[in-house]
């Protein structure tokens, strides 16, 4: 691993970092152009501003690996407050819900987090949005897919996730591109063992590629999930060979990051979605951005001493 990308990830577990970073007026700033901020109020804020661009958005309530029932139940009161919100304010059409089932009770029982998310996806198909399962680290892959085809049974369109890095994921790609399905497919951002998962980058952008031709060449609705140029304009060229038109798949990038290039592919004619994370748990979620890209780093650190 890199090195600066180790001290970052030893500083993202360093309270005293934590509390200065959570209190530094300057470096508040830097935390927005990452995360939407803590509250409701915050997200639907930045939501209208992302939709009146033309962009969609996923969202998602901070907070993962909970093993205990009461913070799996916050989560989820959470996230059906947003669904309310959203409906009522009229931008449901435009934003979906991003939900990492360790957030709702994954780790402490299975049968927890379908119900849980069964809930969230209920509320989701009466405020007339759909949501997305992230996927963790793939010793949760199994247990997340097999939640993922039982909410599927009532709810089709309950979006699954799958990470080019691993090994395994071509198949996954090829058994999840039926009709009607919606797959987002990136690189993966967990540290994973080389017997599961690809570990060279170029690896990954090549198990990127193939897993792009193989939902291309599905009757699903694939959702193409990287900030990568090169991944951006390869889609760009396997969509039109599989004669896929703007809107019969989609972009996505993360709140913050890139931000010039998701209106372009907008203003281009391609759909183009945002994930917006928010909550009060945004500090790890910070530290894991800033860990992948020096640069981001860098520009964080002089806001931190006010230059
Ligand atoms: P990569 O990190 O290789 O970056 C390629 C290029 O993109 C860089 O050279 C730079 O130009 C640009 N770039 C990347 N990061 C940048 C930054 N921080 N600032 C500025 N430029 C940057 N992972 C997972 O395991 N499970 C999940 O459920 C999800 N969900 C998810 C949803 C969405 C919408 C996105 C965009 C990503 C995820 N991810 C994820 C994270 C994903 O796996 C991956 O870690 C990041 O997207 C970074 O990978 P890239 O494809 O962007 O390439």
């Amino acid at each position: 691993m890199h090195p600066l990308r180790t001290l970052i990830l030893a500083a993202g577990a360093n309270d005293a970092v934590r509390r200065l970073v959570a209190t530094a007026p300057v470096s508040r700033d830097v935390v927005r152009r990452f995360v939407a901020g803590e509250s409701t109020d915050d997200v639907v804020a930045v939501t209208s501003r992302l939709v009146a661009d033309g962009l969609s958005v996923s969202l998602d309530y901070l907070g993962e690996d909970t093993t205990d029932e009461v913070q799996a139940e916050q989560t989820v009161q959470a996230y059906l407050r947003l669904l309310d919100r959203l409906h009522a304010d009229g931008l449901a059409r435009h934003a979906e819900v991003s939900v990492k089932l360790s957030a709702v009770g994954q780790a402490l029982d299975e049968r927890l987090a379908l119900d849980n998310a069964s809930r969230i996806a209920a509320a989701a198909e009466q405020c007339g949005t759909t949501i997305t399962l992230d996927m963790e680290d793939h010793t949760t892959t199994d247990s997340t897919l097999r939640v993922l085809a039982e909410l599927r049974r009532t709810w089709p369109w309950v979006g699954a996730v799958v990470q080019a890095y691993l090994r395994r994921t071509l198949d996954d790609c090829v058994a999840l591109a039926g009709t009607g399905s919606r797959v987002r497919l990136c690189k993966g951002a967990y540290a994973e063992p080389p017997s599961v998962a690809f570990s060279h980058p170029h690896e990954v952008d090549l198990s990127y590629v193939r897993c792009a031709n193989a939902l291309l060449a599905g009757r699903g609705y694939p959702m193409f999930a990287t900030h990568d140029p090169r991944l951006v304009s390869v889609i760009a060229e396997r969509a039109l060979w599989y004669g896929r038109k703007p809107g019969s798949y989609e972009y996505q990038m993360l709140y913050g990051i890139r931000p010039d290039e998701q209106l372009r592919l907008v203003n281009s004619g391609e759909a183009v979605r945002v994930y917006v994370p928010y909550g009060e748990q945004w500090y790890g979620y910070l530290m894991r951005r800033l860990a992948e890209r020096p640069a981001n780093t860098a520009f964080f650190l002089r806001s931190l001493v006010g230059r």
